[in-house]
Protein backbone atom coordinates (compact mmCIF):
# COMPACT_ATOMS: atom_id res chain seq x y z
CA UNK A 1 0.00 0.00 0.00
CA UNK A 2 1.53 3.69 -0.97
CA UNK A 3 1.44 6.31 1.45
CA UNK A 4 -1.20 8.21 -0.49
CA UNK A 5 -3.03 5.08 0.13
CA UNK A 6 -2.50 5.72 3.19
CA UNK A 7 -3.48 8.95 3.63
CA UNK A 8 -6.50 8.41 2.06
CA UNK A 9 -7.88 5.71 4.64
CA UNK A 10 -7.07 8.09 7.77
CA UNK A 11 -8.44 11.49 5.83
CA UNK A 12 -11.96 9.53 5.59
CA UNK A 13 -11.92 8.19 8.97
CA UNK A 14 -11.37 12.01 10.18
CA UNK A 15 -14.04 12.72 7.88
CA UNK A 16 -16.81 10.23 9.92
CA UNK A 17 -15.81 12.03 13.05
CA UNK A 18 -15.95 15.31 12.03
CA UNK A 19 -12.08 15.97 12.51
CA UNK A 20 -10.05 18.09 10.63
CA UNK A 21 -6.59 15.99 10.13
CA UNK A 22 -2.93 16.92 9.24
CA UNK A 23 0.53 15.49 8.72
CA UNK A 24 3.12 18.08 10.69
CA UNK A 25 6.50 17.81 11.68
CA UNK A 26 9.80 15.56 10.42
CA UNK A 27 8.07 13.96 8.04
CA UNK A 28 6.17 17.02 5.93
CA UNK A 29 10.16 19.07 6.24
CA UNK A 30 12.11 15.73 5.32
CA UNK A 31 9.81 15.13 2.20
CA UNK A 32 10.55 19.32 1.59
CA UNK A 33 13.97 18.34 1.30
CA UNK A 34 13.35 15.29 -1.03
CA UNK A 35 13.80 12.62 2.29
CA UNK A 36 11.50 10.11 2.57
CA UNK A 37 10.50 8.95 6.52
CA UNK A 38 8.80 6.16 8.12
CA UNK A 39 7.90 7.80 10.69
CA UNK A 40 4.79 9.91 10.47
CA UNK A 41 3.21 12.36 12.79
CA UNK A 42 -0.57 13.89 12.41
CA UNK A 43 -2.25 16.20 14.30
CA UNK A 44 -6.10 15.75 14.72
CA UNK A 45 -8.70 18.68 15.77
CA UNK A 46 -10.45 17.23 17.66
CA UNK A 47 -10.71 14.30 20.08
CA UNK A 48 -7.58 11.91 19.28
CA UNK A 49 -8.83 9.18 21.61
CA UNK A 50 -12.38 9.24 19.80
CA UNK A 51 -10.50 9.04 16.48
CA UNK A 52 -8.56 6.01 17.57
CA UNK A 53 -11.51 4.10 18.03
CA UNK A 54 -12.56 5.37 14.22
CA UNK A 55 -9.19 4.20 12.94
CA UNK A 56 -8.96 1.26 14.80
CA UNK A 57 -12.61 0.01 13.29
CA UNK A 58 -11.42 1.31 9.58
CA UNK A 59 -7.89 0.20 9.21
CA UNK A 60 -8.54 -3.07 11.12
CA UNK A 61 -5.61 -1.98 13.47
CA UNK A 62 -4.26 -4.23 16.00
CA UNK A 63 -1.75 -2.75 17.38
CA UNK A 64 -2.66 0.45 18.88
CA UNK A 65 -1.38 2.22 21.70
CA UNK A 66 -2.80 4.96 23.49
CA UNK A 67 -1.91 7.30 26.02
CA UNK A 68 -4.88 9.39 26.67
CA UNK A 69 -3.37 11.84 29.39
CA UNK A 70 -1.07 12.86 27.16
CA UNK A 71 -4.11 13.00 24.05
CA UNK A 72 -2.10 10.63 21.65
CA UNK A 73 -2.01 7.27 20.04
CA UNK A 74 0.59 5.15 18.31
CA UNK A 75 0.36 2.33 15.34
CA UNK A 76 2.17 0.68 12.87
CA UNK A 77 0.53 0.33 9.84
CA UNK A 78 2.67 -1.56 6.97
CA UNK A 79 6.04 -0.36 6.84
CA UNK A 80 4.85 2.70 8.62
CA UNK A 81 4.93 4.28 12.41
CA UNK A 82 2.17 6.60 12.60
CA UNK A 83 1.78 8.53 15.66
CA UNK A 84 -1.50 10.90 16.31
CA UNK A 85 -1.92 13.74 18.85
CA UNK A 86 -4.62 16.06 19.57
CA UNK A 87 -4.03 19.57 18.40
CA UNK A 88 -2.68 21.57 21.74
CA UNK A 89 -1.29 24.37 23.43
CA UNK A 90 1.04 23.69 26.27
CA UNK A 91 2.68 25.72 29.04
CA UNK A 92 4.73 24.73 31.32
CA UNK A 93 5.65 25.85 34.87
CA UNK A 94 9.30 26.94 36.03
CA UNK A 95 10.75 24.16 37.04
CA UNK A 96 8.85 21.17 36.27
CA UNK A 97 8.98 19.44 32.94
CA UNK A 98 5.17 18.17 33.24
CA UNK A 99 3.15 20.34 30.58
CA UNK A 100 -0.37 21.18 31.36
CA UNK A 101 -2.17 20.88 28.01
CA UNK A 102 -5.30 22.29 26.42
CA UNK A 103 -6.91 21.34 23.25
CA UNK A 104 -6.35 23.72 20.82
CA UNK A 105 -6.56 24.97 17.17
CA UNK A 106 -4.13 24.01 14.25
CA UNK A 107 -2.81 27.56 14.75
CA UNK A 108 -1.19 27.07 18.43
CA UNK A 109 -0.42 23.89 18.09
CA UNK A 110 1.94 24.56 15.13
CA UNK A 111 3.35 27.71 17.16
CA UNK A 112 4.12 25.53 20.60
CA UNK A 113 6.28 23.35 18.04
CA UNK A 114 10.53 23.59 18.35
CA UNK A 115 12.01 25.38 14.95
CA UNK A 116 10.04 26.99 11.67
CA UNK A 117 11.12 24.26 9.73
CA UNK A 118 9.24 21.56 12.18
CA UNK A 119 6.16 23.69 11.81
CA UNK A 120 5.07 23.16 8.27
CA UNK A 121 1.85 20.99 7.90
CA UNK A 122 0.34 19.17 4.97
CA UNK A 123 -3.60 18.42 4.23
CA UNK A 124 -4.15 15.37 3.30
CA UNK A 125 -7.74 16.04 1.38
CA UNK A 126 -7.91 13.13 -1.36
CA UNK A 127 -7.73 14.93 -4.74
CA UNK A 128 -6.27 17.92 -3.93
CA UNK A 129 -2.70 18.35 -4.21
CA UNK A 130 -0.29 18.22 -1.16
CA UNK A 131 -1.01 21.30 0.32
CA UNK A 132 1.57 23.04 2.60
CA UNK A 133 0.50 25.34 5.83
CA UNK A 134 3.40 27.19 6.58
CA UNK A 135 2.27 30.30 9.32
CA UNK A 136 5.75 30.96 10.27
CA UNK A 137 7.70 31.03 7.20
CA UNK A 138 9.44 26.86 7.74
CA UNK A 139 9.85 26.79 3.87
CA UNK A 140 11.88 29.15 3.53
CA UNK A 141 14.17 29.00 6.37
CA UNK A 142 14.00 25.17 5.22
CA UNK A 143 15.39 26.72 1.49
CA UNK A 144 17.99 28.84 3.43
CA UNK A 145 19.29 26.60 5.87
CA UNK A 146 18.25 27.98 9.01
CA UNK A 147 17.50 27.34 12.68
CA UNK A 148 14.46 29.54 14.16
CA UNK A 149 11.84 29.52 16.99
CA UNK A 150 8.91 30.11 15.75
CA UNK A 151 7.83 31.98 18.89
CA UNK A 152 10.68 34.14 21.06
CA UNK A 153 13.21 31.80 21.86
CA UNK A 154 13.00 32.04 25.35
CA UNK A 155 9.67 30.80 25.39
CA UNK A 156 10.40 27.57 23.58
CA UNK A 157 13.43 27.05 25.06
CA UNK A 158 11.43 27.19 28.38
CA UNK A 159 8.82 25.03 27.46
CA UNK A 160 10.73 22.01 26.84
CA UNK A 161 15.29 22.89 27.17
CA UNK A 162 15.97 19.89 25.31
CA UNK A 163 15.05 21.59 22.55
CA UNK A 164 18.61 23.90 22.82
CA UNK A 165 20.18 20.54 22.05
CA UNK A 166 17.93 19.40 19.26
CA UNK A 167 18.63 22.69 17.39
CA UNK A 168 22.64 21.85 17.49
CA UNK A 169 21.10 18.77 16.24
CA UNK A 170 19.23 19.56 13.35
CA UNK A 171 22.17 22.28 12.77
CA UNK A 172 24.86 19.37 12.24
CA UNK A 173 22.35 16.92 10.69
CA UNK A 174 21.30 19.42 8.19
CA UNK A 175 24.25 21.50 7.88
CA UNK A 176 21.96 24.61 8.94
CA UNK A 177 22.90 27.67 10.68
CA UNK A 178 21.15 28.27 13.85
CA UNK A 179 19.28 31.95 13.27
CA UNK A 180 21.38 34.40 15.90
CA UNK A 181 18.19 35.32 18.66
CA UNK A 182 17.57 31.55 18.68
CA UNK A 183 21.81 31.05 19.07
CA UNK A 184 21.85 33.58 21.84
CA UNK A 185 18.76 32.28 23.56
CA UNK A 186 20.84 28.86 23.70
CA UNK A 187 23.55 30.23 25.58
CA UNK A 188 21.82 32.86 27.94
CA UNK A 189 19.51 29.72 28.76
CA UNK A 190 22.54 26.73 28.68
CA UNK A 191 21.80 26.25 32.36
CA UNK A 192 17.77 24.93 32.00
CA UNK A 193 19.65 21.72 30.54
CA UNK A 194 19.95 20.65 34.30
CA UNK A 195 15.82 20.00 34.36
CA UNK A 196 16.11 17.89 31.68
CA UNK A 197 16.48 14.26 32.39
CA UNK A 198 20.32 12.43 31.60
CA UNK A 199 18.01 9.74 29.62
CA UNK A 200 16.88 12.32 26.84
CA UNK A 201 19.98 14.50 26.80
CA UNK A 202 22.08 11.48 25.85
CA UNK A 203 19.63 10.43 23.13
CA UNK A 204 19.76 13.68 21.88
CA UNK A 205 23.72 13.67 22.53
CA UNK A 206 23.69 10.08 20.46
CA UNK A 207 21.89 11.71 17.27
CA UNK A 208 24.56 14.69 17.38
CA UNK A 209 26.95 11.93 17.01
CA UNK A 210 25.37 9.69 14.49
CA UNK A 211 25.64 12.83 12.31
CA UNK A 212 27.96 12.92 9.13
CA UNK A 213 30.21 15.29 10.57
CA UNK A 214 29.50 15.37 14.22
CA UNK A 215 32.14 17.46 14.84
CA UNK A 216 29.75 20.41 14.13
CA UNK A 217 27.94 19.56 16.62
CA UNK A 218 30.72 19.31 19.44
CA UNK A 219 31.44 22.37 18.11
CA UNK A 220 28.42 24.22 18.61
CA UNK A 221 27.81 22.26 22.02
CA UNK A 222 30.79 23.28 23.29
CA UNK A 223 30.40 27.29 22.16
CA UNK A 224 26.84 27.61 23.55
CA UNK A 225 27.84 26.27 26.61
CA UNK A 226 25.75 23.09 26.87
CA UNK A 227 28.50 20.91 26.67
CA UNK A 228 29.81 22.12 29.94
CA UNK A 229 26.72 21.01 31.54
CA UNK A 230 26.47 17.28 30.66
CA UNK A 231 30.67 16.58 29.69
CA UNK A 232 33.02 18.76 31.14
CA UNK A 233 35.73 16.63 30.72
CA UNK A 234 35.42 16.90 27.22
CA UNK A 235 35.64 20.81 27.82
CA UNK A 236 38.67 20.38 29.91
CA UNK A 237 40.52 18.29 26.31
CA UNK A 238 40.56 22.02 24.87
CA UNK A 239 44.14 24.22 25.23
CA UNK A 240 45.77 20.68 26.16
CA UNK A 241 48.57 20.83 23.51
CA UNK A 242 50.15 17.71 21.69
CA UNK A 243 53.68 16.88 21.65
CA UNK A 244 54.41 16.42 17.79
CA UNK A 245 56.32 19.06 16.05
CA UNK A 246 54.02 19.37 13.37
CA UNK A 247 50.87 18.56 15.77
CA UNK A 248 49.29 22.26 15.94
CA UNK A 249 45.57 20.80 17.03
CA UNK A 250 44.98 20.70 21.01
CA UNK A 251 43.14 17.43 22.06
CA UNK A 252 39.91 18.72 21.48
CA UNK A 253 40.36 19.57 18.03
CA UNK A 254 42.80 16.39 16.94
CA UNK A 255 39.80 14.75 19.08
CA UNK A 256 37.13 15.96 16.74
CA UNK A 257 39.03 15.10 13.47
CA UNK A 258 39.19 11.72 15.03
CA UNK A 259 35.72 11.56 15.07
CA UNK A 260 34.73 13.22 11.35
CA UNK A 261 37.59 10.37 10.11
CA UNK A 262 35.52 7.70 12.12
CA UNK A 263 32.23 8.81 10.96
CA UNK A 264 33.02 8.51 7.19
CA UNK A 265 34.17 4.53 7.98
CA UNK A 266 30.97 3.34 10.23
CA UNK A 267 27.82 4.15 11.45
CA UNK A 268 28.42 2.44 14.73
CA UNK A 269 27.23 4.99 17.58
CA UNK A 270 29.90 2.80 20.29
CA UNK A 271 32.65 3.26 17.91
CA UNK A 272 32.01 6.86 17.43
CA UNK A 273 31.57 7.32 21.45
CA UNK A 274 35.51 5.73 21.26
CA UNK A 275 36.92 7.61 18.89
CA UNK A 276 35.24 10.72 21.12
CA UNK A 277 36.64 9.21 24.13
CA UNK A 278 39.97 7.44 23.26
CA UNK A 279 42.24 10.62 24.52
CA UNK A 280 40.06 12.03 27.61
CA UNK A 281 42.70 10.81 30.36
CA UNK A 282 44.94 13.17 28.13
CA UNK A 283 44.54 16.23 30.34
CA UNK A 284 45.06 14.47 33.40
CA UNK A 285 48.15 12.94 32.46
CA UNK A 286 49.86 15.72 31.20
CA UNK A 287 53.49 16.62 31.86
CA UNK A 288 56.41 18.49 30.98
CA UNK A 289 59.47 16.35 30.08
CA UNK A 290 62.19 18.44 28.85
CA UNK A 291 63.59 15.99 26.26
CA UNK A 292 60.32 15.27 24.89
CA UNK A 293 58.03 17.82 25.42
CA UNK A 294 54.35 17.49 26.54
CA UNK A 295 53.84 13.69 27.68
CA UNK A 296 50.76 11.70 28.55
CA UNK A 297 51.67 8.87 30.09
CA UNK A 298 48.87 6.05 30.78
CA UNK A 299 46.41 8.43 29.33
CA UNK A 300 44.86 5.19 27.90
CA UNK A 301 44.58 3.56 31.60
CA UNK A 302 43.24 6.93 33.36
CA UNK A 303 41.05 7.59 30.48
CA UNK A 304 39.44 4.07 30.51
CA UNK A 305 38.91 4.67 34.49
CA UNK A 306 37.23 7.86 33.04
CA UNK A 307 35.12 6.67 30.99
CA UNK A 308 33.69 3.85 33.41
CA UNK A 309 32.05 6.92 35.21
CA UNK A 310 31.21 9.22 32.47
CA UNK A 311 29.71 6.52 30.37
CA UNK A 312 27.80 5.22 33.66
CA UNK A 313 26.74 9.42 34.59
CA UNK A 314 25.29 9.22 30.60
CA UNK A 315 23.81 6.22 31.31
CA UNK A 316 25.46 4.12 28.47
CA UNK A 317 24.54 0.41 29.06
CA UNK A 318 27.41 -1.25 30.33
CA UNK A 319 28.20 -3.22 26.77
CA UNK A 320 28.87 0.09 25.34
CA UNK A 321 31.19 1.30 28.42
CA UNK A 322 32.80 -2.45 28.12
CA UNK A 323 33.37 -1.97 24.23
CA UNK A 324 35.12 2.18 24.63
CA UNK A 325 36.83 1.25 27.74
CA UNK A 326 38.64 -1.38 25.72
CA UNK A 327 39.20 0.18 22.62
CA UNK A 328 40.44 3.03 24.89
CA UNK A 329 42.88 1.12 26.69
CA UNK A 330 44.65 -0.50 23.79
CA UNK A 331 44.40 2.34 20.91
CA UNK A 332 48.28 2.88 21.72
CA UNK A 333 49.15 -0.84 21.03
CA UNK A 334 48.65 -1.09 17.40
CA UNK A 335 51.05 1.74 16.50
CA UNK A 336 53.63 0.97 19.40
CA UNK A 337 54.21 -2.41 17.24
CA UNK A 338 55.94 -1.03 14.84
CA UNK A 339 58.20 0.89 16.44
CA UNK A 340 60.13 -2.43 16.98
CA UNK A 341 59.99 -5.39 14.38
CA UNK A 342 57.10 -6.25 13.96
CA UNK A 343 57.10 -10.11 15.92
CA UNK A 344 54.54 -12.72 15.59
CA UNK A 345 54.10 -13.23 19.18
CA UNK A 346 53.36 -9.27 19.70
CA UNK A 347 50.77 -9.45 16.86
CA UNK A 348 49.03 -12.53 18.42
CA UNK A 349 48.71 -10.85 21.68
CA UNK A 350 47.12 -7.69 20.27
CA UNK A 351 44.49 -10.01 18.90
CA UNK A 352 44.06 -11.80 21.73
CA UNK A 353 43.49 -8.85 23.99
CA UNK A 354 41.25 -7.10 21.83
CA UNK A 355 39.62 -10.14 20.00
CA UNK A 356 36.55 -9.37 18.29
CA UNK A 357 37.28 -5.53 18.64
CA UNK A 358 40.50 -6.00 16.74
CA UNK A 359 38.91 -4.52 13.52
CA UNK A 360 37.40 -1.93 14.94
CA UNK A 361 40.18 -1.29 16.72
CA UNK A 362 42.03 -1.05 14.03
CA UNK A 363 39.62 1.53 12.44
CA UNK A 364 40.36 3.69 15.18
CA UNK A 365 43.69 3.81 15.05
CA UNK A 366 43.82 4.69 11.38
CA UNK A 367 41.61 7.51 12.39
CA UNK A 368 44.05 8.69 15.05
CA UNK A 369 46.25 9.90 12.25
CA UNK A 370 45.74 13.51 11.86
CA UNK A 371 48.83 14.64 11.52
CA UNK A 372 49.33 17.77 9.19
CA UNK A 373 53.48 16.60 8.30
CA UNK A 374 52.68 14.88 4.86
CA UNK A 375 56.00 12.35 4.97
CA UNK A 376 54.85 11.78 8.83
CA UNK A 377 51.30 10.78 7.51
CA UNK A 378 52.60 8.56 4.70
CA UNK A 379 55.01 6.80 7.19
CA UNK A 380 52.10 6.52 9.62
CA UNK A 381 49.62 4.87 7.31
CA UNK A 382 52.74 2.74 5.84
CA UNK A 383 53.18 1.44 9.17
CA UNK A 384 49.50 0.95 9.98
CA UNK A 385 49.15 -1.31 6.59
CA UNK A 386 52.01 -3.37 7.59
CA UNK A 387 50.76 -4.25 11.21
CA UNK A 388 47.09 -4.69 9.50
CA UNK A 389 48.77 -7.19 7.18
CA UNK A 390 50.93 -9.16 9.77
CA UNK A 391 47.11 -9.32 11.54
CA UNK A 392 45.70 -11.25 8.97
CA UNK A 393 48.63 -13.26 8.28
CA UNK A 394 49.12 -14.39 11.79
CA UNK A 395 44.76 -14.67 12.47
CA UNK A 396 44.83 -17.18 9.61
CA UNK A 397 47.23 -18.83 10.55
CA UNK A 398 46.44 -19.39 14.72
CA UNK A 399 42.75 -18.47 15.14
CA UNK A 400 43.53 -16.55 17.87
CA UNK A 401 40.66 -14.23 18.07
CA UNK A 402 37.76 -16.36 19.65
CA UNK A 403 40.81 -17.47 21.76
CA UNK A 404 39.79 -20.83 23.46
CA UNK A 405 41.95 -22.94 25.40
CA UNK A 406 42.91 -25.95 23.44
CA UNK A 407 43.01 -28.26 26.92
CA UNK A 408 40.57 -27.34 29.21
CA UNK A 409 40.44 -27.47 32.88
CA UNK A 410 38.53 -30.81 33.15
CA UNK A 411 41.25 -32.62 31.14
CA UNK A 412 44.20 -30.83 32.96
CA UNK A 413 42.33 -32.10 36.36
CA UNK A 414 41.98 -35.97 34.87
CA UNK A 415 45.54 -35.95 33.49
CA UNK A 416 47.47 -34.84 36.60
CA UNK A 417 44.42 -35.90 38.98
CA UNK A 418 43.91 -32.24 40.38
CA UNK A 419 41.11 -31.21 42.40
CA UNK A 420 39.63 -28.12 41.22
CA UNK A 421 41.45 -25.21 42.24
CA UNK A 422 44.40 -21.99 41.47
CA UNK A 423 46.87 -24.85 40.20
CA UNK A 424 44.45 -25.60 37.08
CA UNK A 425 44.36 -21.90 36.43
CA UNK A 426 48.25 -21.78 36.74
CA UNK A 427 48.35 -24.46 33.87
CA UNK A 428 46.05 -22.85 31.69
CA UNK A 429 47.67 -19.53 31.90
CA UNK A 430 50.99 -21.61 30.81
CA UNK A 431 49.45 -23.12 27.73
CA UNK A 432 47.77 -19.41 27.13
CA UNK A 433 51.49 -17.92 27.46
CA UNK A 434 53.06 -20.43 25.22
CA UNK A 435 50.92 -20.03 22.34
CA UNK A 436 50.62 -16.43 22.37
CA UNK A 437 54.76 -16.64 22.38
CA UNK A 438 54.18 -18.36 19.68
CA UNK A 439 56.26 -22.08 21.88
CA UNK A 440 53.58 -24.12 20.33
CA UNK A 441 50.72 -24.32 17.89
CA UNK A 442 46.98 -23.33 18.78
CA UNK A 443 46.52 -27.02 18.42
CA UNK A 444 44.98 -29.80 21.25
CA UNK A 445 48.04 -32.07 20.76
CA UNK A 446 50.81 -30.17 20.83
CA UNK A 447 49.50 -28.17 23.84
CA UNK A 448 48.84 -31.62 25.27
CA UNK A 449 52.57 -32.81 24.54
CA UNK A 450 53.38 -29.43 26.28
CA UNK A 451 51.79 -30.27 29.46
CA UNK A 452 53.20 -33.16 29.77
CA UNK A 453 56.75 -32.50 28.98
CA UNK A 454 56.66 -29.54 31.53
CA UNK A 455 54.98 -31.90 34.30
CA UNK A 456 57.67 -31.62 36.91
CA UNK A 457 57.36 -27.62 37.44
CA UNK A 458 53.55 -27.19 36.50
CA UNK A 459 53.08 -29.35 39.30
CA UNK A 460 55.77 -27.87 41.88
CA UNK A 461 53.89 -26.92 44.88
N1 LIG B 1 8.73 18.65 18.77
C1 LIG B 1 8.90 19.81 19.49
N2 LIG B 1 9.70 19.83 20.60
C2 LIG B 1 10.32 18.72 21.00
C3 LIG B 1 10.18 17.53 20.30
C4 LIG B 1 9.39 17.52 19.16
O1 LIG B 1 8.33 20.82 19.13
N3 LIG B 1 11.10 18.75 22.09
C5 LIG B 1 7.84 18.64 17.60
C6 LIG B 1 8.48 19.11 16.30
O2 LIG B 1 7.52 19.77 15.56
C7 LIG B 1 8.87 17.82 15.62
C8 LIG B 1 7.73 16.88 16.05
O3 LIG B 1 7.38 17.32 17.34
O4 LIG B 1 8.93 17.97 14.23
C9 LIG B 1 8.13 15.41 16.06
O5 LIG B 1 9.23 15.21 16.93
P1 LIG B 1 10.37 14.14 16.68
O6 LIG B 1 9.80 12.92 16.09
O7 LIG B 1 11.19 14.05 17.90
O8 LIG B 1 11.33 14.88 15.64
P2 LIG B 1 11.25 15.02 14.09
O9 LIG B 1 11.18 16.47 13.78
O10 LIG B 1 10.19 14.15 13.53
O11 LIG B 1 12.68 14.58 13.63
P3 LIG B 1 13.31 13.12 13.58
O12 LIG B 1 12.21 12.15 13.41
O13 LIG B 1 14.22 13.23 12.43
O14 LIG B 1 14.03 13.01 14.89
Amino acid sequence: MNIQEIFEKIYHAAEKCGYEIYVVGGYVRDQLLDKTGKDIDFVVVGDAMKFADQLKKDLHLRNLVRYPRFGTFMTKYYDYELEFVNARSESYSKNSRKPVTKQADLHSDLSRRDFTINTLAMEIKPGSKETIIDIFNGQQDLKKGIIRTPLDPEQTFMDDPLRMMRAIRFATRFNFTIEDHTYQAISKNKDRLNVVSQERITDEFNKIMLAKRPSVGLELLDETGLLEIFLPEFVETKGVEQKEKYHHKDVFNHTLEVLDNIAKKSDSINLRLAALFHDIGKPKTKRFDEKNGWTFYGHEIVGKRMIGKIMKRMRYSADSIGYVQKLTALHLRPMALVDSEVTDSAVRRLIFLAGNEIDDLMTLCRADITSKNPKRVKKYKNNYDHVLQKIEEVEERDRIRNFQPPVDGLEIMKLFNLEPGPKVGQIKKFVEEAILNGDVPNEHEACLELIKKNRTILLKP
